[in-house]
C-alpha cells in the first residue's frame, strides 16, 4: 500500500500555485486584431471599458498599459508631487509605493493590521503630518481594506485616497466593487491576475473631471477630443488593441474564470479555517475577497515557510512566500539616496521604518495553488498534505 502511494506520488505532475485561464476565444480575438492592422489603442479598448464599467459599477474607466503607471496617473491626477507624503502598506508589490516615488513623493509606510494583512486604519491617524497629501490602501492578495475606516480618516484630514486594486477583481464590500470608495481605483490585468492581458491596466472613478484629466494625461497631456496640442505634461500609458481584445473576452468568461477562483477559496477556507497552525487572512463583514493569492501564515515558529515549501514541493505541490521583503525593506529603498528624485527630496531614512506586524506576515506566510482548473480532490489532497505536515512531525 505504502510502496503504491510513493509510486503515484512520483508519476504526479506538480499542482502549479498559479495558472492562466486562456481559451480559443481570446486568441482568436487578438488575431482579429493583428488581421485588421489597427493594433494601437481602438475598439477592443473601448468595448471593454463599457463592461469593465458595468462590472465594477463605475462610472468612468480608462484602459491603460498597466497596473504600475494606472497607479502612477492616478497619484499624477491627484497633483501627488515632490515632498508630498502618501500613507500605503509595507506588505505589497513593490509598484504599489514605487508609483509614489515617481512623482518624487515620499511613500510614508504604516504598519498593517495582523488578521486583514492590509494597512491598519488604527495606525493611520498618527502618521499624518502637515505633507501627507493622500492615503494608498492595498487590497492585498484580494482582501478588501476597511474602506469605510480609511475614508472617514481621509475625510476628516482632506487627503485624497487612491485604491490599488490591482489584485482585487470581484472584491468588493456589501456588493460596491473595490476601486469606488476612494478617489480613484487603479486595476492590473498582469499576466497571472485574476482576468488577465497580458500586460494591461486600468483606472476607475466616479468624477467626471477626474477622468478627464487621466484620459488627457495617458496622451501626452492632449484634449482626449484629439489634435496636437498638450496642455499638461502627460505620458503615453495607452494599451494595445491586442491586449484590450484579451481584457474584453476574459470580461465575458469572467463570471465563469471569477467562480472557480472563489470556490478554491471557500474550500481551503472552510478546511483549514479552524486549524490553529495556520492563520488565514480574515474577512471583515460584508467583505468579499477576490481570492486571487490563498497564503496563510504559519502559527508555529518552530516552522519556517522553506521548510514547509520544500516537504509541499517533494509532494507534488507548488508553493512560495511571495513578499518575505517588504518593499521599505527592499535594497532599493534601503539606499534610496541613489534614487534620482533624492537630489530634490528629503526621503526618510528606510533603514529606521519598521511595521511589526507586516515583519511577521513577510517571513511566516507560504502561497498555496490558486488555480482555476483545480479539482475538489485536489484540493482535498493540497489540504491533508498541509495538515499531515503539522500533526504528524
Ligand atoms: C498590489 C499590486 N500593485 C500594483 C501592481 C502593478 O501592476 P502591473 O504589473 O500591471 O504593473 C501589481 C502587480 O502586478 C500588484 O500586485
Amino acid at each position: 500500500m505504502h510502496g503504491s502511494f510513493l509510486i503515484t506520488i512520483k508519476k504526479m505532475k506538480d499542482i502549479p500555485v498559479v495558472d492562466v485561464n486562456i481559451a480559443e476565444q481570446e486568441l482568436k480575438a487578438v488575431e482579429e486584431v493583428v488581421k485588421s492592422r489597427y493594433l494601437i489603442e481602438g475598439k477592443n479598448a473601448r468595448e471593454f471599458e463599457k463592461k469593465f464599467g458595468q462590472f465594477t459599477g463605475s462610472k468612468y474607466v480608462s484602459t491603460v498599459t498597466n497596473g504600475t503607471c494606472a497607479l502612477h496617473l492616478a497619484l499624477t491626477a491627484m497633483d501627488i508631487g515632490p515632498g508630498d507624503e502618501v500613507i500605503t502598506t509595507p506588505f505589497t508589490f513593490i509598484a504599489s509605493s514605487n508609483s509614489i516615488l515617481f512623482n518624487g513623493a515620499i511613500p510614508k509606510f504604516v504598519d498593517v493590521d495582523p488578521e486583514t494583512f492590509n494597512l491598519d486604519p488604527n495606525k493611520i491617524e498618527q502618521a499624518i503630518t502637515e505633507k501627507t497629501k493622500a492615503i494608498m490602501p492595498v487590497h492585498i492578495f484580494g482582501n478588501p481594506c476597511n474602506m469605510q475606516e480609511i475614508m472617514e480618516i481621509a475625510e476628516k484630514h482632506d487627503l485624497k485616497v487612491i485604491e490599488d486594486c490591482a489584485q482585487a477583481h470581484d472584491a468588493r464590500i456589501n456588493g460596491v466593487h473595490v476601486g469606488n470608495f476612494g478617489d480613484i481605483g487603479s486595476f492590473s490585468f498582469y499576466g497571472t491576475k485574476n482576468l488577465v492581458g497580458g500586460e494591461g491596466g486600468a483606472i476607475v472613478c466616479n468624477s467626471e473631471e477626474v477622468y478627464d484629466k487621466i484620459q488627457s494625461l495617458k496622451n501626452h497631456g492632449r484634449d482626449p477630443k484629439g489634435g496636437y496640442n498638450h496642455y499638461r505634461i502627460g505620458f503615453n500609458y495607452r494599451i494595445t488593441d491586442m491586449s484590450a481584445a484579451i481584457m474584453n473576452v476574459q470580461m465575458d468568461r469572467a463570471e465563469k474564470i471569477l467562480a472557480r477562483r472563489h470556490r478554491n477559496g471557500n474550500l481551503y477556507r472552510k478546511i483549514l479555517g479552524e486549524q490553529k497552525f495556520l492563520r488565514l487572512q480574515k474577512q471583515l463583514p460584508g467583505h468579499q475577497m477576490s481570492d486571487y493569492i490563498f497564503a496563510p501564515v504559519i502559527n508555529d515558529p518552530s516552522i519556517t515557510p522553506q521548510d514547509l515549501i520544500k516537504y509541499l514541493k517533494i509532494n507534488h505541490i507548488s508553493s512560495r512566500t511571495i513578499y518575505s521583503v517588504l518593499s521599505y525593506e527592499q535594497p532599493a529603498y534601503q539606499n534610496i539616496n541613489n534614487f534620482y528624485m533624492a537630489r530634490v527630496v528629503n526621503f526618510p531614512d528606510y533603514s529606521k521604518t519598521h511595521c511589526p506586524n507586516a515583519e511577521h506576515i513577510a517571513r511566516n506566510h507560504f502561497e498555496l495553488p490558486m488555480v482555476s482548473s483545480m479539482t475538489d480532490s485536489q484540493i482535498d489532497y493540497i489540504t491533508e498534505t498541509l495538515l499531515k505536515y503539522f500533526t504528524e512531525r
